[in-house]
């Protein structure tokens, strides 16, 4: 699995920058975690590392080479996409056993073994709390929630080499939410995949998070655990946030 570089990255459309001479690291099988208001760059950094979009300066790097003319299929990059279709196949069901289905889709490009197939959807369908009666559904016959479960075990079925998670989990209900963040820790534990994930949820990312990029306007105020975070925030903006979320937790247990 790749470390993945950002080098001063500059992304504009028109008159918006929306990424603003952004530099880090993400190391080997971290879990990091890029946090911050909307519109703040979150998306199109995503996008950038994807190979969806060209910066327009700067350079992206897996394991100290330049990726930025390769394609996502190139960069092995899988992303799961925020609302509306998280890019399923709309004509296809969720799963079916030895057809194209959007569960099976990214095995069956790689291999003709059927039962590897079906055991490796059967762990992510478990994991992920996909329920067999859904199967035969198309996206459209799906609850939003349900779509993220599909558009997640999507992702997972074949381990990508870097998986990028764009507000994977707004739209289940918060138990659905926990369990959904459970099985996410663990399937990283697991797979070791270098995964970047964005929230706008700073108690989501402390929960997740191997180390956390408060954002803010298209670059990355601060960038540490989730402790460093807490306890030394670098600036009032990530302290605001913080103390928000300090009182969000409170709230939630008065
Ligand atoms: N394709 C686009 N065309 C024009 N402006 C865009 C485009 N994509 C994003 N933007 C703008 O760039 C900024 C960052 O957007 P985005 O990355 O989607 O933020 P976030 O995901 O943090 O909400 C916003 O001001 C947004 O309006
Ligand atoms: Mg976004």
């Amino acid at each position: 699995m790749p470390t993945i570089e950002l080098r001063r990255l500059t992304k504009r459309f028109g008159r918006t920058v929306a990424i603003r001479d952004l530099s880090a690291t993400i190391d080997d099988g971290e879990l990091f975690v890029v946090v911050g208001p909307t519109a703040c760059g979150k998306t199109t950094l995503l996008r950038l590392i994807a190979g969806l979009i060209r910066p327009d300066r700067g350079e992206i790097l897996f394991d100290g080479e330049v990726v930025n003319d390769l394609s996502p299929r190139e960069r092995r990059v899988r992303m799961v996409f925020q609302g509306r279709d998280y890019a399923l196949f709309p004509h296809l069901v969720v799963y079916k056993k030895q057809s194209w289905s959007n569960l099976s889709f990214p095995l069956k490009l790689h291999t003709k073994a059927t039962r590897e197939i079906a055991r490796r959807v059967r762990r992510v369908v478990r994991r992920l709390g996909i329920p067999s009666e859904i199967f035969p559904r198309r996206p459209a016959e799906l609850s939003e929630g349900q779509k993220q479960r599909v558009a997640l075990g999507k992702a997972l079925v074949l381990p990508p080499r870097v998986l990028l998670l764009d507000e994977p989990l707004s739209h289940l209900d918060p138990p659905a939410r926990a369990e959904a963040r459970r099985e996410i820790l663990k399937l990283h534990r697991e797979l070791g995949t270098t995964t970047v994930y964005v929230t706008h949820d700073l108690a989501e990312a402390f929960l997740l998070a191997d180390r956390v990029a408060v954002m803010r306007e298209g670059r990355f105020e601060q960038v540490g655990t989730p402790r460093e975070i807490r306890e030394r925030p670098v600036s009032r903006f990530v302290a605001d946030f913080v103390s928000a979320y300090r009182e969000s937790v409170l709230r939630a247990f008065s």
